[in-house]
């Protein structure tokens, strides 16, 4: 599975954690930066995340940011995204059987670097459960047209 992993300056050190890791576990990794601990804007690093999933350069996505939470709004402003910030194993578990969450979004100044490996690993290990799911899924894809 290819993966598309982006984050801005705040969640830099926590995208490299995770992308080893992956690499490591042998997924192939669509790194869209950012490089450094450069300060940067974390709207274009979402979208360039969400654009990659939505047009099918990569399965999935994983987003970082200081808190996930303003990198996870831009992912979802593209079509067909559905981006989850999760910050516990139960969220791992259901943005994937219930949102089908294609993008999760972690915060590197929320998360240590092992929670943050144990919840991708949890969300990459779920399914969707499809059935009375699907249905709100479906709704959510209308939406974003
Ligand atoms: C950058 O300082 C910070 O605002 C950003 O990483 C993120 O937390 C935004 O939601």
């Amino acid at each position: 599975m290819k993966l598309a992993l982006a984050s801005d300056h705040g969640g830099f050190k926590l995208k490299e954690a995770v992308k080893a890791h992956l690499i490591e576990k042998g997924y192939e990794i669509l790194d869209l930066g950012t490089n450094s601990e450069d300060s940067v804007d974390y709207p274009k690093f979402g979208q360039a995340c969400g654009q990659a999933v939505a047009g099918g350069q990569a399965e999935r996505g994983i987003v970082c940011c200081g808190t996930g939470i303003g990198i996870s709004i831009a992912a979802n402003k593209v079509p067909g995204i559905r981006c989850a910030v999760i910050t516990n194993p139960f969220m791992a578990e259901m943005c994937r059987k219930h949102n089908d969450a294609n993008i999760i979004a972690l915060g590197g100044r929320v998360l240590s670097e092992e929670e943050a490996l144990g919840l991708v690993d949890i969300w990459l290990e779920n399914e969707f459960e499809g059935g009375r799911h699907q249905r709100r899924v479906d709704m959510l894809n209308e939406m974003g047209k």
